[in-house]
């Protein structure tokens, strides 16, 4: 492969802005991809996958029907996202039309051939009447009897105050009728009731399904699977800070890969090693979405050269958190300790906690718990391993020294 060539399939591979859509790219989620598929295969089962902003829950949608198709099954899977403004009605709508299927008819005359043409859902909805659960059921009844249908119903948490409780029911009525389609909801969550509010109506129906942040090993794996695509290596320890500097956000994996990956590209190198990664870091920095850079430049911004904001939000960002997040102010003590070359005590940062949490600054933190025993947690999981990149390029910490803490927390 030329080095052209290569530079454009180093952009087909790595797409931080775009879910994966082929399984050779999908990495990893071997559980969450077995749990969706059982719901898939078991008439009456439907899904709901959930979880934090970007930790890869379309793409797992996205993968399901080749996944099925691998095992014989002719398949629809057609996927729908759902906007701010739309009804029950609209949702389905953009599934009815994004449903298409071949159909057969004979021509007139004597002997006449099979004529074949391609229609979609919508024309079976009979003109302008309402569409309610018994139309929904009806219909994909009817379109169930050729294919397996996978309706994947995106973003829904956006929609999901008005319209959990009819997709409810719509999900009840499928199952008690048995109607061989799965209705898959993704949207961002902690729980499943950011989806579905009387989730347990349906609790038999649907299998709930979290997406956790990615574990090191799957980042890894990101990592290595695209650059063999395209017949490049990376150097154990490049691969390994990319992961860990990823924080289980598989969006900056791709996002560093690629600017590293490029970067050795250019030099003709087969291999990516640590001076690819330092570009790969400053251009992961200025190629951040433009919410995140100015997020942080708002919460760390002060007229004084000798204010720790900049400092202790990257403390946090490298602080040991629980798996949901959270961490204390006991824990950014250590990573502002090495920010600083010296120990501070929790009293002379809770200051810049605090702030972090009101209006002027961000908010850019939530806290829960007592006075005394908070936990913090970042609003935008995407942002603390932005900060930490920028705290690199900025040199307020080495490299060497945020791998090290990061390696630590895993
Ligand atoms: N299993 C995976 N293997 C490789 N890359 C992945 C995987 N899952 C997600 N990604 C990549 O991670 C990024 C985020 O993925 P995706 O859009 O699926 O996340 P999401 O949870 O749907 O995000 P959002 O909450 O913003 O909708 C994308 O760049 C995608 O290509
Ligand atoms: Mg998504």
């Amino acid at each position: 492969m030329d080095r052209l060539d290569r530079d454009v399939r180093l952009g087909e591979v790595f797409t931080p802005a775009a879910p994966i859509d082929r399984l050779q790219l999908f990495a990893g989620r071997e559980a969450q991809r077995r749990a969706v598929l059982d719901a898939v295969l078991q008439r009456g089962r439907h899904v709901a996958i959930f979880g934090e902003r970007g930790v890869g829950k379309t793409s797992l949608a996205s993968v399901l029907h080749e996944y099925l198709e691998g095992l014989g099954q002719s398949i629809l899977a057609p996927r729908v996202n759902c906007d701010d403004g739309d009804d029950y009605a609209a949702i389905w709508r953009k599934a009815f039309d994004a449903l298409r299927f071949i159909e057969q008819r004979r021509g007139i005359g004597f002997a006449p051939p099979l004529e074949e043409s391609v229609r979609s859902a919508t024309s079976l909805i009979s003109g302008d009447g309402p569409i309610t659960p018994h139309t929904v059921r009806m219909l994909l009844e009817q379109l169930s009897a050729r294919q397996t249908l996978v309706i994947v119903v995106d973003e829904f948490d956006r929609v999901a105050g008005r319209l959990g409780t009819q997709m409810a029911d719509t999900i009840k009525m499928l199952s008690d009728q048995s109607v061989p389609a799965t209705l898959v909801l993704v949207g961002v969550g902690e729980s499943v009731s950011a989806l579905i509010a009387q989730h347990e109506s349906v609790e038999r129906a649907l299998a709930q399904v979290l997406m956790p942040r990615m574990s090191l090993w799957e980042l890894q794996q990101i990592v290595d699977g695209g650059l063999d695509v395209v017949g490049l290596r990376a150097d154990p320890i490049v691969r390994d800070r990319i992961a860990a500097l990823s924080q289980g956000l598989p969006h900056y994996t791709h996002l560093i890969t690629l600017a590293a990956a490029r970067h050795a590209n250019d030099r003709a190198a087969d291999l990516v090693e640590t001076e690819d990664l330092a570009a790969g870091v400053r251009s992961a920095v200025s190629h951040a979405q433009e919410t995140i850079t100015t997020t942080h430049h708002r919460a760390v911004m002060s007229a004084r050269s000798d204010s720790l904001y900049r400092q202790v939000a990257l403390a946090c960002a490298l602080a040991q958190c629980d798996e949901r997040g959270y961490f204390t102010a006991g824990a950014v003590r250590r990573p502002l300790a090495a920010v600083m070359g010296r120990p501070y005590e929790i009293g002379s940062f809770a200051k810049h906690l605090n702030e972090f949490c009101a209006d002027g600054r961000g908010p850019i933190l939530e806290k829960i718990g007592a006075r005394r025993n908070y936990r913090y947690r970042f609003r935008n999981p995407l942002l603390p391993p932005y900060i930490v990149m920028s705290g690199i390029t900025q040199g307020l910490i080495s490299d060497d020294d945020a791998a090290g803490i990061q390696s630590s927390l895993d």
